[in-house]
């Protein structure tokens, strides 16, 4: 469970233009911003994000939200990953698994990923350092045709064929910090106790590996002659996760968005050659397969991937594991392609023997998901008996099920149905495959009741608007709402609750954010006020003092009704009268002022 305090702070602390801006183009309109809603299709704007309410609302498709969902239902994490993913952009550290960790041990762990940032820091300024003066790395990368200034731009380096050089640097070596970052290597005194440790870089052009933030945490090390292997990479470490990270995202992130597709390569030397080259979008997986993660973390930042794959027989293998990781996150707004070198050929060299142009003509031409997931089915099939059919069918069923119900799963059932001589729906029932039902958010059910009307509605979705509305509030007031509209007073209670509990803070994001499962009642007011232009609080204050004012005077008139309907016989009921008839008076002469002011 996170806690509300911290989705809370989290909201105050992000800004939902930034969130939205990252995947949206988003144009200053009046009070708002506007761009192209990505939850439906559509020619001109009618998405808007509000910085006042810090809420998105489209005015066609009528999607709205804070930040936390515009992530959850533009990339489909899920909550948890979304309030991760936006605290991790404003420097806040999600309280996880507070319960588990006790608060030592998890300084104790923040100290430690501090200590390996600052270690790996360290050893690139000086592997960047060693680079200047070290003629044969920089001969080599000029042989590759590589500028001085794209090298610059990576942060290329060098690493001295030494066993210990980074003790230049490191005055204390045994440091275990060191071995942790994977830079040293201990090696056990078995071998008659001599070097204990030594550099795992030596004599290497060093490729570091930044984190989307720009932080280096690892590296990858090229030898310059024939040597093994080719490329040595960091180990896995608590900061640096190959599964996770792609070499030059951090490079590329601008250009991702400027070209409006990220280019996904095999290696290091793709990724700097062809930002030289002309494609400055081109990031690699770190000599592993591409994983659901990479994909996911990838289609943050656009709407389309191109993966480019070598030409050889480990190419095709690796595009194949990167259609399977594409499957879960392919979706309606979503692009992925593939595209295939000519044998012999990576990015690299293909650019450089065939020129830009011809690169460019490849990625137009790069098929589609859908044909290449077909072109996978039908493999060495033969689509021409039962039996190859059968085959692909089979091997249909694994990928068609990983895919999200969505229309393009369905324009592929369609595809897989033509070519397997069958029907759509057999398909889809053979496959077992889950209704294409579209995204309801469920609500808990709830009994009959009537929805809120009038002027309890007014204050209610006043307090959803702007909760801070609700320190305002005294009992009296309370009590008086409650009376006009009895079978709502445990709503309001809860709303009032709330919106009092996130003291001066509160607003309507986070409230939002609590009312999560707050029932259909609130999901109105919702998407209402996400409608809604603004107002200035002192007017949407007034409004309220002159809701909660009506309702006392309706209160008082009700319990008058009552009296005069006994008739008014005691002294004690004469008196009650009397006084409720001025109270009320007083509360007529407090409207007309405030209203004129
Ligand atoms: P390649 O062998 O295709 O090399 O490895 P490359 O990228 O074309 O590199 P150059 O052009 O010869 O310099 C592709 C990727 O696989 C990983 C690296 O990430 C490399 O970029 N790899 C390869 C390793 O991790 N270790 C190796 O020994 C070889
Ligand atoms: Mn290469």
């Amino acid at each position: 469970m996170i806690p509300q305090s911290f989705i809370q702070d989290l909201l105050t602390r992000v800004d939902i233009v930034d969130v939205v801006g990252r995947y949206v183009q988003l144009k200053k309109g009046g009070a708002n911003f506007m761009g192209l809603c990505p939850f439906h299709n559509e020619k001109s704007p009618s998405f808007t994000v509000s910085p006042t309410k810090q809420f998105y609302h489209c005015f066609g498709c009528g999607a709205h939200g804070t930040a936390i969902s515009f992530l959850i239902e533009y990339s489909g994490m899920g909550f948890v990953e979304a309030v991760k993913d936006l605290a991790q952009n404003v420097g806040m550290v999600l309280p996880e698994n507070e319960d588990r960790i006790p608060p030592a041990q998890r300084a104790e762990n923040q100290a430690r990923s501090m200590a390996l940032s600052d270690v790996m820091a360290r050893a690139n300024d000086f592997y960047r350092q060693q680079l200047r003066t070290a003629q044969p790395a920089i001969d080599y990368l000029k042989r590759r045709g590589l500028t001085g200034e794209i090298a610059a731009r990576f942060g290329l380096g060098y690493s001295p064929d030494e066993w210990d050089s980074l003790r230049q640097i490191f005055t204390e070596y045994e440091n275990e910090a060191l071995v942790e970052s994977g830079l040293v290597i201990d090696k056990s005194e078995e071998g008659g106790g001599h070097r204990k440790r030594y550099d795992r870089f030596r004599g290497r052009v060093m490729f570091p590996i930044r984190n989307t933030k720009g932080q280096v945490i690892g590296f990858g090390g090229r030898v310059m002659d024939g040597g093994e292997p080719k490329y040595l990479n960091s180990p896995e470490t608590p900061l640096f996760q190959k599964g996770s990270e792609l070499y030059g995202l951090f490079e590329a992130r601008q250009a991702i968005r400027e070209a409006g597709y990220a280019l996904v390569t095999e290696g290091y030397m793709d990724v700097v050659a062809l930002a030289q080259l002309g494609f400055p979008q081109a990031v690699a997986t770190l000599g592993t397969a591409c994983t659901p993660i990479h994909v996911q973390k990838l289609l943050r930042q656009t709407d389309q991937v191109i993966f480019s794959f070598d030409g050889d027989s480990a190419g095709r293998r690796a595009a194949r594991r990167a259609l399977e990781a594409c499957l879960p996150h392919a979706s309606d707004n979503k692009t992925i392609k593939f595209l295939f070198l000519p044998t012999e050929h990576d990015p690299d060299s293909y650019v450089r023997e065939m020129g830009a142009a011809a690169f460019e003509e490849q990625i137009r031409e790069a098929l589609p998901l859908s044909q290449f997931l077909l072109r996978e089915i039908i493999g060495e099939n033969d689509m021409r008996t039962p039996e190859g059919r059968a085959h692909a069918q089979f091997a249909a069923k694994p990928m068609l099920q990983a895919l999200p119900a969505s229309a393009l799963r369905l324009q592929i059932v369609r595809s897989v149905a033509q070519v397997t001589q069958s029907t759509p729906a057999e398909i889809e029932a053979l496959f077992e495959l889950e209704k294409p039902v579209a995204r309801v958010r469920v609500t808990p059910p709830r009994g009959k009741r009537t929805a809120p009307v009038g002027l309890e509605r007014q204050i209610m979705r006043l307090l959803v608007a702007h909760p801070q509305l609700a320190a305002d509030l005294d009992a009296e007031a309370l009590q008086a709402v409650g009376n006009i509209a009895p079978d709502r007073a445990q709503m309001l209670e809860h709303l009032v609750g709330v919106a009092q509990s996130m003291g001066e803070q509160a607003s309507f994001a986070s409230l939002v954010e609590h009312l999560r499962e707050g029932g259909p009642e609130f999901d109105s007011m919702i998407a209402e006020i996400a409608s809604e232009s603004e107002s200035e609080f002192d007017v949407v204050r007034a409004e309220m003092a002159g809701a909660i004012r009506m309702s006392k005077i309706r209160a008082i008139e009700e319990e008058m009704q009552v009296l005069v309907g006994s008739n008014l016989r005691t002294e004690e009921e004469r008196n009650r009268y009397r006084e409720l008839m001025q109270h009320k008076e007083v509360l007529k002469r407090q409207a007309g002022p405030a209203v004129a002011s």
